[in-house]
C-alpha cells in the first residue's frame, strides 16, 4: 500500500506543492481548518456575492510562475484585471496608471485553489494541533481528538505562527518559523445600491487608516448590479485596532473612504468586516522552503519568500522539489 504525503493548508502554497507532487506520481492528503480552500486567497460568500477579502490581485515576475498563470488563464480560472488605478497621498487623489499586468481569479479569487485542488482527498474543517512521528511514519492529531495517518512525509503550508505550533518534532525549523512576525490586516466590504460617482477602480493609499481599496465590479466576472468595494486597513492601523468590534471597524474605514473620495457617502446596503491576524510577513526571507530531510518534514508559505501570491506558489514548488529529490 502507498503511504500518502500529508499537506496541512490548502492555500496557494499547499496546493502548489500538491500539484507538483501529484504530477510526480505521489499520493497526497490535504488538511485545512477552514471549510474551503484558498486561505488568504479565498473568497467569502455573502449577500453581496462572492467577495475577495484577502489577496486582491497578483503579479507574475518569475518565469515559472508566469507559465503557471498562463495555464490558469487557459483553464478559465484567472483573467487579467486592468483597473483605473489611483494613488492617494497627502490628501490628494490622483490617477496613477502603469503598465503592470495584474491577475485575478475568475469569477472569484478562490477559483484558482479550487481548480488546483481537483479530486485530491481533502479534510476541511479539520484543524491540526500536533504533528508527530511514530516508529516509521508520521501522524496528525486534530482539534477533535482524531488521529490521521500514517504518512510518509508532512508538508506544513500555513502562516509562520501556525507552523511554529506544529513543529515540535523539528526544533530548528520551529525556531526559524518563530522568528517570523506576521502583521494583521482589517478588511471591510461595503455595497451600495446606487453606484458611487467616481472613476476609481483601485487605489494605493498613504497617510490614512486605509492602504488599499478596490471596486469589485471592475474585476472580470463579478458585476452583480451592486457597487461593492473592498477596503484594506494598513498594518499599523490594523495592529492598533486589532480588538475593535467589527461594527466600529466598518464605521471607521467607511469614514476614511468617504474622506478619500471627498464625498458625503451614502450608508452601505451591506457591510462585512474580516480580520486577518496573519496577513503579511513583516520582513521577507530567501529560504524558498524549510526542510528537515532526514525527518521528512517540510514547511512552505509566502513567508519563506515574498509575502505575495507568487512567493507562496514558488515556496510550495520548492518544498515539493526538495521532498521529491530526497526520496
Ligand atoms: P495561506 O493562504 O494563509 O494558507 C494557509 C492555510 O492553512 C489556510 O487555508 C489555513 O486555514 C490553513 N491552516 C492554518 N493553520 C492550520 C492548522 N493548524 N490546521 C489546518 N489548517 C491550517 N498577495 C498578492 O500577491 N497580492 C495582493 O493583492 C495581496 N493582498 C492581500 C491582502 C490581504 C488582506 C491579505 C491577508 C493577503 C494579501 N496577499 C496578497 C498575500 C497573499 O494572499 C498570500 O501571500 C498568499 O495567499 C499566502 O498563501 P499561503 O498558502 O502561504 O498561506
Ligand atoms: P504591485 O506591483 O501592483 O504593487 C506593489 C506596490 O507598488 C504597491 O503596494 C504600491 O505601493 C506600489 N504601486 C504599484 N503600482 C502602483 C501604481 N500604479 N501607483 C502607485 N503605487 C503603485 O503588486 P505586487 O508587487 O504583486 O504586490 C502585491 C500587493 O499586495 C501589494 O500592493 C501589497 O501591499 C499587497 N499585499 C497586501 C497584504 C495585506 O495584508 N494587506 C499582504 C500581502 C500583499
Amino acid at each position: 500500500m502507498t503511504v500518502p504525503i500529508a499537506i496541512i493548508g490548502t492555500g496557494i502554497a499547499g496546493l502548489s506543492a500538491t500539484q507538483a507532487l501529484r504530477d510526480a506520481g505521489h499520493v497526497v492528503q490535504l488538511f485545512d481548518k477552514s471549510r474551503g480552500s484558498g486561505g488568504r486567497m479565498s473568497s467569502k460568500r455573502s449577500d453581496a456575492g462572492a467577495l475577495d477579502m484577502g489577496a486582491q490581485y497578483f503579479t507574475a515576475r518569475d518565469r515559472r510562475f508566469v507559465t503557471e498563470v498562463q495555464r490558469w488563464h487557459a483553464n478559465g480560472w484567472a483573467a487579467e484585471w486592468a483597473p483605473q488605478l489611483y494613488n492617494f497621498h497627502g490628501g490628494q487623489l490622483t490617477p496613477s496608471p502603469d503598465e503592470q499586468t495584474r491577475w485575478v481569479g475568475t469569477p472569484r479569487m478562490s477559483a484558482i485553489t479550487r481548480g488546483l485542488l481537483g479530486e485530491t482527498e481533502v479534510h476541511f474543517a479539520c484543524r491540526i494541533t500536533e504533528v508527530y512521528r511514530g516508529e516509521r511514519h508520521w501522524h496528525l492529531q486534530d482539534a477533535e481528538g482524531f488521529t490521521h495517518g500514517p504518512f510518509s512525509h508532512v508538508i506544513i503550508a500555513t502562516p509562520a505562527p501556525q507552523a511554529t505550533a506544529l513543529l515540535a518534532a523539528a526544533p530548528k525549523l520551529a525556531s526559524a518559523a518563530a522568528g517570523v512576525k506576521m502583521d494583521p490586516t482589517w478588511a471591510v466590504a461595503l455595497a451600495f445600491e446606487t453606484a458611487l460617482e467616481t472613476p476609481v477602480e483601485g487605489c494605493f493609499v498613504q497617510d490614512s487608516p486605509l492602504d488599499w481599496l478596490a471596486r469589485n465590479r471592475s474585476k472580470p466576472g463579478r458585476d452583480n448590479g451592486l457597487d461593492t468595494w473592498v477596503l484594506h486597513a494598513s498594518s499599523t492601523w490594523s495592529r492598533q485596532h486589532i480588538d475593535l468590534p467589527k461594527e466600529a471597524v466598518i464605521e471607521q474605514l467607511h469614514g476614511a473612504f468617504a474622506e478619500l473620495l471627498h464625498s458625503a457617502m451614502p450608508a452601505p446596503s451591506f457591510s462585512l468586516a474580516h480580520r486577518w491576524l496573519y496577513a503579511r510577513p513583516a520582513s521577507s526571507h530567501e529560504w524558498g522552503a524549510l526542510a528537515d530531510v532526514d525527518l521528512g518534514l517540510y514547511v512552505c508559505g509566502d513567508w519563506c519568500l515574498s509575502g505575495r501570491v507568487e512567493g507562496a506558489w514558488l515556496s510550495g514548488q520548492e518544498a515539493a522539489r526538495r521532498l521529491h529529490e530526497n526520496l
